[in-house]
């Protein structure tokens, strides 16, 4: 099988391991993918937000199977485009890809089918904003309607701050706040049939402790110890197969990566957002522990074929990732920093890129990720921070509390 990979982060050069992996895969296409997905297949540079250049990649390339990794590509069609030349893409259409593209859009298919989530509303001036923030109480939710990369959140008990968040977003949601531990559950799906992946734990807060502003996510681990048995049946009965029947009924039947946000309240499993592609960084983690070939997995889904395919097998034990940021990140991350020590193996490339002198430099936010398996978790999380101390970056902060947590039994469902 030929396999055209889209995108350049973290969560690309998980998924290039992964393809590269299956035995199936003889060869593995990159556009415009980053140095460390170099290692393992051929990169052409092309902008993978562009249908028109995609489609015409995938067809020069005889591509048996596309695979889109980020948002934008899907919002703006690309999965449309490579379809509509006959090629099998993994992904959502235009349409479907909705669901993380509007909030508003997320909030009205979760009504329609009876998905448990926090209760919102859509709000486009400040004095409606307002009159919402006082009818919900702190900590205030505010969300940008658009696509914003995970960070167009603002979660405050500053009423002031929430107020200025929706000014500059424009059009909002404003959410009533949700108190539980997160989860992030990825399931695949060609519209119908859907296999759940691990359930993983995401940290979108910069600094330990949760404190600071929300980023793409700093880091992640899987699986999780804490959670209560029948939490993947629950959402798959509760929010998945519902979801995927009302976009099928609406006529844009949802293929591809649906990833659920979640937060285990009091009241049971509540869903905090849809995304339309495989998290970052969770899959790190969650590919590490999969042992199932990941092209024909994606490919069953692609081709409308997944009811069809064998169970899941997981490797046991437990994976941690460690994101290593740049310096100001997020606010202003600082690029073109030399990065050493980032050559072996479990060091994903995010933000990074290779000069001409032959440096590996930053050249994002999120640089890289330590990714680590384990025989436990404690196992994994001392093997991935193993890994961030051998990294050599100017300026570079992390995280020190990834999965620390979950190793100490701290984790809850309120009661
Ligand atoms: P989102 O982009 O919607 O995932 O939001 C980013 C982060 O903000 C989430 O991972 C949560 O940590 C937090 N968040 C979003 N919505 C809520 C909510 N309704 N209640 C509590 N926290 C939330
Ligand atoms: N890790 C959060 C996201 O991918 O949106």
């Amino acid at each position: 099988m030929r396999v055209l990979l889209l995108g350049g982060g973290g969560r690309e050069h998980a998924l290039a391991l992964g393809l590269a992996a299956d035995p199936a895969v003889d060869q593995l296409i990159a556009a415009p993918g980053n140095p460390g997905v170099a290692a393992v297949a051929e990169l052409r540079p092309v902008d993978p937000a562009d249908p028109a250049a995609v489609a015409a990649l995938a067809v020069e390339t005889r591509a048996d199977l596309v695979v889109i990794g980020p948002e934008a590509p899907l919002v703006a069609g690309v999965a449309d485009a490579v379809r509509a030349k006959g090629i099998a893409a993994f992904g959502p259409s235009a349409e479907a890809a909705r669901l993380e593209g509007s909030k508003t859009f997320a909030k009205d298919v979760m009504t329609a089918a009876g998905v448990p989530t926090a209760r919102a509303y859509t709000c486009a001036d400040a004095e409606s904003t307002g009159r919402v923030l006082d009818e919900f109480g702190a900590p205030y939710v505010v969300k940008n309607d658009g696509l914003a990369a995970g960070k167009g959140v603002v979660v405050t008990d500053d009423r002031a701050a929430a107020l200025r968040h929706a000014e500059e977003c424009g059009r909002v949601v404003v959410e009533e706040y949700l108190a539980g531990p997160e989860v992030s559950l990825f399931v695949v799906t060609d519209g119908e049939a859907a296999v759940p992946l691990l359930p993983a734990q995401d940290f979108k807060r910069v600094g330990d402790g949760d404190t600071g502003p929300n980023t793409g996510g700093m880091g992640a681990y899987a699986p999780l110890p804490w959670a209560p048995s029948g939490l993947v049946d629950e959402v798959m009965r509760d929010v998945v197969h519902p979801t995927l029947a009302e976009m099928a009924r609406r006529g844009t039947p949802f293929a591809g990566l649906l990833y659920v946000g979640l937060a285990i309240t009091a009241d049971g499993p509540r869903v905090i957002e849809f995304n339309a592609r495989f998290g970052d960084p969770e899959t790190q983690v969650v590919l590490a522990l999969l042992e199932t070939p990941l092209a024909g997995l994606l490919h069953a889904a692609a081709t409308g074929t997944l009811a069809g395919h064998p169970p899941l097998r997981w490797r046991d034990g437990a994976a941690v990732t460690v994101v290593v940021a740049a310096d100001g990140y997020p606010a202003a991350p600082r690029t073109g920093d030399v990065i050493t020590g980032a050559e072996g193996p479990g060091i994903i490339h995010a933000g990074t890129r290779r000069d001409a002198d032959g440096a590996l430099r930053s050249a994002g936010g999120r640089v890289l990720c330590a990714t680590a398996t384990g025989a436990d978790l404690p196992a994994a999380r001392d093997a991935a921070y193993a890994l961030v101390g051998g990294v050599e970056l100017a300026g570079a902060h992390h995280r020190t509390d990834i999965a620390s947590a979950a190793v100490d039994g701290r984790i809850a469902i309120p009661g």
